[in-house]
């Protein structure tokens, strides 16, 4: 199983740690333009490697997509983050021109490859992934819902004073700050009901507090978040590479799914060895529902602004 990760940034670096570390690929390739920065990281992950007991293979290369050939599943993190104040959205004119000229340099050498998107604003990367590489549908996954996902569970658990194992939940919608959609009705606590446990005003905080994770952090830390974007990505290239099945919340082409066509959104799918192997249609409430078309709206907004 061979991985690539493009962009030997904070979120890919972060990425090929802990693809490393689970162990089940064999090799990794960290590729960046910055001349040795990913051959710099890749070494010094390597360097980890006796001592967090994992045989992946990490390699970094400046630039050259050759020593990506045949990678099963590709990466995207490069492009620039975001800054304080900054929407995800405005990174598009920087980011797109970047975002569309790896994934042609990556399907160049790896025709079958699956290609997972985490540059921003990524439900509009990924419609852009589609665009520029035509690449069937199941072979192209926006990671932001698993994200916001893990921020929602870390968020009840907190409401909760719960341990984050005994809590579950997901976020859907776009991967933006106004577009999430927390699916509140369905989070449990060890199987029951969170709002058995939390009143409506508190599960309100939870939402918005969930849909401002990213912008939190990066108010805090002056850029981008990079642990758990990479943690998540790298769980979402585990399920395909061991052909797990598991159900996320991914952003992939809808053709009629939820009501939405011709956008990437995030929505629940199983993914497997093929990638997005099925879309997951859950019942929502009305409210949900509503707030889901409202995001999609403003993925479109943001879709229209690409020079395709
Ligand atoms: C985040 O929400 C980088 O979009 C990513 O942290």
């Amino acid at each position: 199983m061979k991985v690539t990760v493009v962009g030997a940034g904070a979120v890919g670096a972060s990425c090929a740690e802990y693809i490393a570390i689970k162990d089940f690929a064999s090799e990794v390739v960290l590729l960046d333009i910055k001349e040795g920065y990913a051959e710099g990281k890749a070494m010094d992950l390597m360097q980890t490697a006796s001592l967090n007991g994992f045989d992946t293979k990490l390699t970094g290369v400046t630039n050259d997509y050759t020593k990506t050939a045949n990678s099963d599943i590709c990466v995207i993190t490069s492009g620039i983050p975001r800054k304080p104040g900054m929407t995800r959205e405005e990174l598009i004119g920087i980011n797109a021109g970047i975002v569309k000229s790896v994934s042609s340099s990556l399907i160049e050498h790896s025709p079958n490859t699956i290609i997972i998107v985490v540059s921003n604003p990524m439900d509009t990367m990924t419609y852009l992934v589609h665009k520029t590489t035509n690449l069937p549908k199941n072979r192209i996954i926006g990671m932001g819902g698993a994200l916001d996902s893990a921020r929602f569970k870390y968020r009840l658990a907190e409401a909760l004073g719960a341990p984050i194992s005994d809590v579950d939940g997901m976020v859907i919608g776009g991967h933006s700050d106004k577009g999430m959609v927390p699916l509140t009705a369905h989070a449990t606590r060890n199987s029951i009901k969170v709002s058995e446990f939390l009143s409506d005003d508190r599960l309100n905080q939870v939402k918005e507090d969930t849909k401002v994770g990213g912008a939190t952090l990066t108010k805090l830390l002056g850029t981008s978040a990079w642990y758990a974007p990479g943690a998540a990505v790298s769980g979402l290239v585990q399920a395909i590479a061991c052909d797990q099945k598991k159900m996320f919340p991914c952003s992939t082409l809808l053709e009629g799914e939820y009501g939405l066509n011709d956008l990437c959104i995030g929505v629940p799918v199983i993914l497997g060895r093929n990638g997005i192997e099925e879309i997951v249609k859950i019942d929502l409430s009305d409210a949900e529902e509503a707030h889901l078309k409202e995001s999609a709206a403003g993925v479109q907004k943001t879709n229209g602004l690409l020079e395709l």
